[in-house]
């Protein structure tokens, strides 16, 4: 006859499930829910049941440096100096910022927010004060971006916020000689 005391461990153990069961019950429940990911990430089903290759789709390349070619005749010029102080006289269009142009000409500017205002890697130097002095006030966004940049200066502007217009036709920049997202290239001139 069973004693009290077996008689309740038989009982608890039949309440209980024992380790192995637990773990066993869990292991089976992931390896059917990765199946079941597995499956679908590769296939889907059409309405007839015949499993398909899930469909691929693409969404447009972020592009910099676009810009509008000029109409003859309509004609601006921007001068940018780069850093070994080499000048590039460019022919643009009313509307396109220094941001943009210096990307399609393959100058050297990072512009690593892609022009939201966010970063100062298109910093450049307006070399002449009359021609800074035509340019609209930089808004307070720029000028907190501004204050971080490398080599701040009195004409200093950011590149993707200055926008060509007839008032600025024949303006010079300066790129500055490094940038606050350092880049290996930075280095190469310097000793
Ligand atoms: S590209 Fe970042 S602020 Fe101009």
């Amino acid at each position: 006859m069973a004693t009290p005391r077996s008689l309740v461990r038989s009982l608890q153990s039949l309440r209980t499930p024992s380790y192995q069961s637990i773990t066993h019950i869990r292991q089976s429940a992931f390896s059917s829910r990765s199946k079941i990911r597995s499956n679908s990430s590769l296939l889907c089903r059409s309405r007839a049941g015949v499993p398909l290759l899930r469909p691929f789709s693409t969404s447009p390349r972020c592009q910099h440096g676009h810009i509008h070619p000029p109409k003859p005749g309509e004609e601006l010029y921007v001068t940018f100096i780069d850093k070994e102080g080499k000048e590039h006289k460019i022919a643009v269009s009313k509307g396109d910022n220094l941001l943009d142009i210096a990307q399609a000409h393959d100058l050297e500017m990072e512009g690593a927010c892609g022009g939201s205002c966010a970063c100062s890697t298109c910093h450049v130097i307006v070399t002449e004060e009359d021609y800074y002095e035509k340019m609209p006030e930089p808004e307070d966004d720029e000028n907190d971006m501004l204050d971080l940049a490398f080599g701040l200066t009195e004409t200093s502007r950011l590149g993707c916020q200055v926008v060509m217009t007839k008032e600025l036709d024949g303006m010079k920049v300066k790129l500055p000689s490094m940038t606050r997202n350092l880049q290996a290239s930075d280095f190469g001139s310097k000793s």
